[in-house]
């Protein structure tokens, strides 16, 4: 091969290599990663023990003991208190409609579970960031790590978000509610919250362990700890944990 055919060759073969790095640039294969994303696991879904719907504490007593716990021990919960938990808060309460323990407006649903799981804080759950999902009554490692850390820091040093063995974070896609209702739509996603705040409340309260409701918190900086989707908004932090 004569010296200028080289030399082309050469020049077209990196052109190539080039031309390939752009378009794999381009349709995300080397997208700049974040710490956070190395750390997403894909979906392994764990299924929760089935959820009790008889207990020993009455509504009314559980009405009349609910308090804001912010001391607990560094006892873990169980995979059954977890799950009772969830279920009181989001769980699927009617198969047919796919109607939810916390009334939603026009059953639009606008709320997605987060669990922050301290290390120890659940027996036979590794600390990690886990979704909860109503459909299967499961949850799925989001992230792996403990971050109470993380979210204590978030939550203005609040000493209860970084001793409790799990933080329940109720985040809130406004769209789903608004895209039907409008404006009115975001007092509706308030409100459901709340309803689901308050069976946590009555929940926990009913398993003899203690919560309590987190509204003073950085959004995006509990936004950025979660790692959740963009249009996911965090609205309540829950830290749930035994009574000390
Ligand atoms: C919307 C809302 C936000 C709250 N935010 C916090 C909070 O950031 N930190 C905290 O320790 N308690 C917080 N609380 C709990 C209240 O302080 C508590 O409910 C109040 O003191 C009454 O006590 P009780 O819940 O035991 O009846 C919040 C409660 C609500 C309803």
């Amino acid at each position: 091969m004569s010296y200028p055919r080289l030399k082309q060759s050469i020049i077209l073969a990196l052109l190539m290599v080039l031309i390939s790095l752009i378009s794999a640039f381009m349709y995300g294969a080397l997208k700049p990663y974040r710490v956070e994303e190395v750390q997403i696991l894909t979906a392994e879904e764990i299924k929760l023990p089935e959820p009790s719907k008889k207990g020993a504490v009455s509504v009314e007593e559980a009405i009349s003991l609910r308090r804001s716990i912010r001391d607990y021990s560094d006892e873990p919960l169980s995979l059954l208190e977890l799950s009772q938990l969830l279920w009181a808060a989001q769980g699927i309460t009617d198969e047919k409609h796919k109607f939810r323990a916390a009334p939603s407006a026009g059953a639009t649903y606008p709320l997605e579970l987060y669990v922050l799981v301290k290390e120890g804080g659940v027996k036979g759950l590794k600390p990690g960031i886990y979704h909860y999902n109503p459909y299967n009554h499961s949850i799925s490692i989001f992230k792996s790590g403990d971050y109470s850390f993380n979210l204590y820091k978030a939550a203005l040093s609040q000493t209860w978000v970084l001793e409790a063995p799990i933080n329940i974070v109720i985040c809130a896609v406004y769209e789903r509610t608004t895209g039907r209702y409008g404006e009115r739509g975001v007092r509706y996603v308030h409100m459901e919250a709340g309803h689901v705040g308050e069976n946590i409340y009555l929940q926990a309260t009913a398993l003899n362990l203690g919560t309590v409701a987190i509204g003073a918190f950085y959004d995006e900086e509990v936004h950025r700890v979660i790692g959740a989707p963009r249009d996911q908004k965090p609205i309540y932090i829950y830290p749930v944990g035994r009574r000390s």
